[in-house]
């Protein structure tokens, strides 16, 4: 960060460097579009980056409070944001014809948006996985970087703790998963699916006379138990992440999944927003790759793409789950149970998520320091003391209540 004070707007934002990097290798009027574009784009992948390594860096505390999620909030939605104009770009592009694009496009070389750096770093960040992405020429795209100062980055982006990883161990700390919450999210949660289970295809199986009908209510029934053995069962979960179907731990998923559920809780609305953020991001990365490669169809057919892969064929095989990167979140549809069936949450727990950050606690005992009953009032709202947490109901029902 320089402290230079600019003498005017140009100096300000550098415009002499910005503007004069445009450098074109023919006369076609159109390579001045095409260079710009990818200029823009390279600017744009910048400010992602910025905003996703602050984002990285947010996660990286120990605890959340709601101030730090609102940000995690804000930066995420200017990604998303962004991201959007970067699919719409395209549009311009495809304002060049093929005919155009020919006439300069032996000027390109071997230069290609595959050795965009700042896209893979992009990728790395969010949690692209290594092994699961398509190998290019049967090679590994750090091979197209050759300057050691690239290869460094790209080395710190696979090494250092992707957003993925950040999100998972947030996730994993979701309160009320545990009985110590007050409420045990995944004891209720495989009760209430059982007896949703059970009233959607079981009953109606056992008290339909016509056999078709009843053995129709019966596949979907056992159908559906086995979905969610996949889930309930740690060893089969464990078993998909292993090949790569799941990428959150068991815990994180089920932090996702008590979010989605539970997320008309105040506490809950937030991280709720930072879930779809994120499935935003990923759906809105894999439009770019659909309407990159419908793109690169229109102007190059099958020929054989500047950077050496097949083009077309190698970018359309992009184009799939194994790039999206918070996978988990979109499949979480598949274990969404009618509003109905999902219990209450206990008022214990509702005290729980309206706990005060550790930082407001502080600021109040230094302006109220002797002031001992607004502390204890705050002790209350923490349920500090053992017992004060539980309502009387709730003593004699015990804290889950089953009652739809
Ligand atoms: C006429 C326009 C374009 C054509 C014909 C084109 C063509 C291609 C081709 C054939 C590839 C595969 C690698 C190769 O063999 O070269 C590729 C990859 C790529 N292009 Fe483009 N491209 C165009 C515009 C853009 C733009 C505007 C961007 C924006 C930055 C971009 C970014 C990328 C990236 C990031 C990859 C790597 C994708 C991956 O490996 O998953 N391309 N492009």
């Amino acid at each position: 960060m320089s402290n230079k004070v600019p003498s005017s707007y140009s100096d300000y934002l550098g415009l002499h460097g910005l503007l004069d990097s445009l450098s074109m290798t023919s006369a076609v009027h159109d390579e001045h579009l095409f260079i710009i574009t990818h200029q823009a784009y390279e600017l744009w992948f910048k400010q992602i980056l910025f905003e996703i390594d602050s984002v990285r860096d947010v996660f990286r505390a120990p605890l959340l409070d709601e101030s730090k999620t609102l940000l995690i909030v804000n930066r995420l939605n200017r990604v998303v944001l962004i991201l959007k104009l970067l699919v719409d770009q395209i549009n311009i592009l495809e304002t060049m014809t093929p005919l155009d694009f020919l006439e300069f496009r032996t000027g390109l070389a071997t230069a290609s948006g595959f050795q965009s750096l700042q896209f893979r770093l992009f990728e790395n960040k969010m949690g692209v996985k290594e092994d699961h992405r398509v190998k290019y020429n049967q090679q590994h795209y750090i091979r197209v970087f050759n300057d050691p100062k690239s290869i460094a980055q790209l080395k710190d982006s696979i090494d250092s703790p992707s957003l993925l990883t950040l999100v998972e161990r947030w996730l994993e700390r979701t309160p009320g998963l545990n009985e110590d919450d007050g409420f045990n999210f995944w004891d209720i949660f495989q009760q209430v699916v059982k007896r949703w289970q059970d009233d959607s295809y079981l009953y109606p199986a056992q008290t339909e006379d016509d056999e078709d009908i009843k053995e129709s209510h019966l596949a979907d029934y056992h159908k559906s138990r086995e979905t969610f053995e996949s889930l309930f069962d740690v060893e089969k979960y464990n078993s998909q992440r292993e090949r790569g179907e799941r990428r959150l731990s068991h815990l994180a998923f089920q932090g996702a999944l008590l979010i989605s559920l539970y997320r008309e809780e105040p506490r809950f609305n937030q991280p709720f927003q930072i879930l779809t953020l994120l499935m935003d991001i990923d759906s809105l990365i894999t439009k770019w790759r659909y309407n990159h490669v419908l793109m690169v169809q229109r102007m190059i057919g099958s020929k054989v793409g500047t950077g050496g892969s097949s083009g077309y064929q190698y970018l359309r095989a992009t184009i799939s789950d194994r790039y999206k990167v918070f996978l988990d979140l979109f499949n979480l549809s598949t274990y969404i149970i009618p509003r109905a069936y999902i219990p209450p949450m206990t008022n214990r727990m509702k005290r729980r998520l309206s706990v005060l950050s550790t930082e407001d606690l502080l600021k109040m005992k230094q302006r109220n320091g002797s002031k001992s009953d607004l502390i204890n009032g705050v002790r209350d709202r923490l349920s500090l003391n053992e017992d004060d947490g539980e309502d009387e109901e709730e003593k004699k029902t015990g804290p889950v209540k089953f009652e739809i």
